[in-house]
């Protein structure tokens, strides 16, 4: 995790980069700092653990001034959360700076032989390895002036095992600025006469729309007015760049108190966009598709973490009903260590918003040496998953800034349908009117988002009654249990009250021994064909007193006489409920959240991109 941001230009570079680092804070939040190289050739490093804002405040409106400089904002692995093992970090001679995003598995060696060599370390973290191995090897430096710093950096990388994304500057280079990446993000933003690094895209949003992709394993050298990129062995790269299409205001709150907040009310208009050119008259076409061998595939796995991960469950259930082909969704940590059985006939789909996921970008390698073909659904043009893969799906939903998924889970679930249905289209298992009806509900969706956006103030209500329970319980059948599952992740996530996602039927074997009359049960009752069941099961649970709310399809009179509370929502097929069933849970997060005083758009010990494993 982590996030980078680097500037070149005649601009001041403090306010850039501390404008840049409140837009990657959703990367880490354990601490942040600023190095800077003044006009008199001095480094002036400022650092603080904590938030973002502890060192603006520090700052206090004087930030050192120049026209280069690094910022980054950190979630700790190695070495405490602490101002000393905050970024930038420097050589023995102050005059080399680096940030770091990634972990350097063979830091402890490569310290000791550093320290035999008479390095002084001051922080425990495993980036200041890197700022005294580029020292060393600036010493030992044939060329001068930016090759230098270029070769010093390439042999350095070269020693180190491991995941980085890294900028560094030298004080004897004033016009130089440097970014490598290896498994971890980093993308050049491209101005005119200035140039910058960063991260992620919507850091560089407010500057530019013209990024260059970095590869694993290559160098970029700015300067304000060039980019070359280089390979470790110092071959020179040539590489377009992309144009982005999102817009700087798509990463503001604009007017919502929270950004999680904005991203929830903004599902309708982020579904719009994600059906945009999928979905017509004609029925549902994901052209992306074209890439694969889709004859040759008799198996799909969905392979993906978190709430990625209960998107793939909707997308498991969705492909075996409607392609007719098995498919399995396996959570990626597990997935990668685990002997799965692959071969050249399985689709392996790898869902991450992020695009990075350390858990889940390994998967995807797994599944590919095994001959799988690789179809990547994502939100992040140019991201790690990217590259390699057979295909990809953009999620085309604008940046996701909120730490928790919401608009991206929704658009997951989507694409995965519209994948679903344009296969089965092509593979005759659906009827052809079957298909028209079902495109024409996704075509309806957005409003039907809107609809289900309506029960903000009851889940406000519902929310202020049961925001002190010690624990909530989600339960919920076939396309009602992947939604259980992202409510009560939703509720950990934003508002860290317990809460568990069960199917209904599994209740009974063993967490019905837990319910009692404080822990209060959400139940997912829309219309579906197992709506009975999970009727019966409300009754099980109210039986031991237990308060039921349950979500359920408008018109629906019976469910009223079963539990204490029902929220209405407007009716869709049962496999598109998950969509707007899980528009009130994430409300319902939202309210607790607010109610118990947490951080919503930054929960604690969370990262958004979960680079490290
Ligand atoms: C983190 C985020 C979650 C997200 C998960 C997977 O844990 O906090 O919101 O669902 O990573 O992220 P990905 O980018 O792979 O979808």
């Amino acid at each position: 995790m982590c996030g980078i941001v680097g500037y070149v230009g005649p601009r001041d570079a403090s306010p850039i980069l501390l404008d840049g680092l409140r837009r990657l804070e959703y990367r880490g939040y354990d601490s942040a700092g600023i190095a800077i190289l003044t006009p008199g050739g001095k480094i002036e490093i400022r650092k603080s653990e904590g938030k973002l804002k502890k060192l603006i405040d520090a700052l206090d409106g004087r930030a050192p001034v120049g026209n280069l400089g690094l910022g980054h904002t950190r979630w700790a692995t190695h070495g405490a959360p602490n101002d000393t093992n905050a970024h930038p970090h420097a050589d023995c001679t102050g005059r080399i700076v680096v940030v770091h995003n990634g972990i350097i598995e063979n830091y402890a060696e490569l310290r000791e032989s550093l320290r035999a060599r008479g390095h002084k370390f001051v922080t425990e973290t495993d980036t200041e390895v890197l700022a005294h191995l580029i020292e060393d090897e600036m010493r030992g430096a044939k060329s001068e002036g930016a090759l230098a710093l270029v070769g010093a950096v390439q042999r350095t990388l070269k020693q180190v095992r491991g995941t980085y994304g890294i900028g560094v500057f030298d004080q004897a280079d004033p016009e130089l600025l440097i970014g490598a990446r290896h498994f971890s993000p980093l993308v050049i933003g491209m101005g005119s006469g200035e140039n910058f690094i960063a991260s992620d895209i919507p850091a560089l949003l407010p500057h530019t729309k013209r990024v260059v992709l970095i590869e694993d394993g290559e160098i970029a050298a700015l300067t304000r007015d060039s980019i070359h990129l280089y390979t470790l062995d110092g071959e020179p790269v040539e590489r377009d760049p992309l144009q982005v299409t999102w817009d700087a205001q798509s990463a503001e709150k604009g007017g919502y108190p929270h950004f999680y907040l904005k991203e929830i009310n903004e599902q309708p208009a982020a579904l719009a966009n994600a059906l945009r050119g999928r979905i017509d008259e004609r029925g549902v076409t994901i052209a992306e598709l074209d890439a694969l061998d889709l004859a040759r595939v008799n198996r799909v796995l969905l392979l993906a973490c978190g709430s990625s991960y209960h998107a793939a469950l909707v997308g498991k259930r969705v492909f075996e009903e409607w392609t007719r082909l098995p498919a399995e969704a396996v959570i990626a940590s597990e997935f990668r260590y685990a002997c799965p059985v692959i071969d050249e006939h399985t689709l392996a789909i790898l869902i991450t918003q992020s695009g990075e996921t350390a858990d889940t970008i390994a998967s995807m390698r797994l599944a590919k040496s095994a001959g799988a073909q690789t179809l990547a659904l994502t939100n992040t043009i140019g991201s790690s998953i990217t590259r390699g893969v057979t295909a990809t799906v953009n999620l085309q939903v604008g940046p996701e800034i909120g730490v928790v998924a919401s608009k991206t889970f929704s658009a997951q679930v989507v694409l995965l349908e519209l994948i679903a249905l344009d296969w089965a289209r092509r593979r005759e298992t659906l009827p052809a009117a079957r298909i028209a009806e079902l495109a024409l509900q996704f075509a309806q969706l957005p409003d039907v988002v809107e609809g289900a956006l309506g029960t903000d103030q009851q889940m406000r209500r519902v929310a202020e009654k049961i925001w002190q329970r010690k624990s909530i319980f989600f339960f919920g059948r076939g396309y009602g249990y992947p939604t259980a599952l992202e409510g009560a992740l939703k509720l950990k996530e934003v508002s860290y009250l317990h809460a568990e996602g069960y199917p209904a039927g599994e209740l009974k074997h063993g967490p019905i021994a837990m319910l009692d009359p404080d822990i209060p049960v959400i139940a997912i009752a829309t219309q579906s064909a197992t709506l009975d069941k999970v009727v019966s099961n409300i009754q099980e649970v109210r039986a031991r007193n237990a308060p039921v709310i349950a979500l359920a399809t408008e018109g629906d009179a019976r469910i009223a006489e079963h539990a204490d509370e029902v929220v209405y929502l407007p009716h869709v097929s049962e496999e598109l409920a998950p969509v707007v069933a899980t528009v009130p849970l994430q409300l319902l997060a939202y309210h607790v959240a607010i109610k118990r005083g947490t951080d919503v758009d930054q929960p604690r010990n969370l990262a958004k991109s979960v680079t490290v494993e």
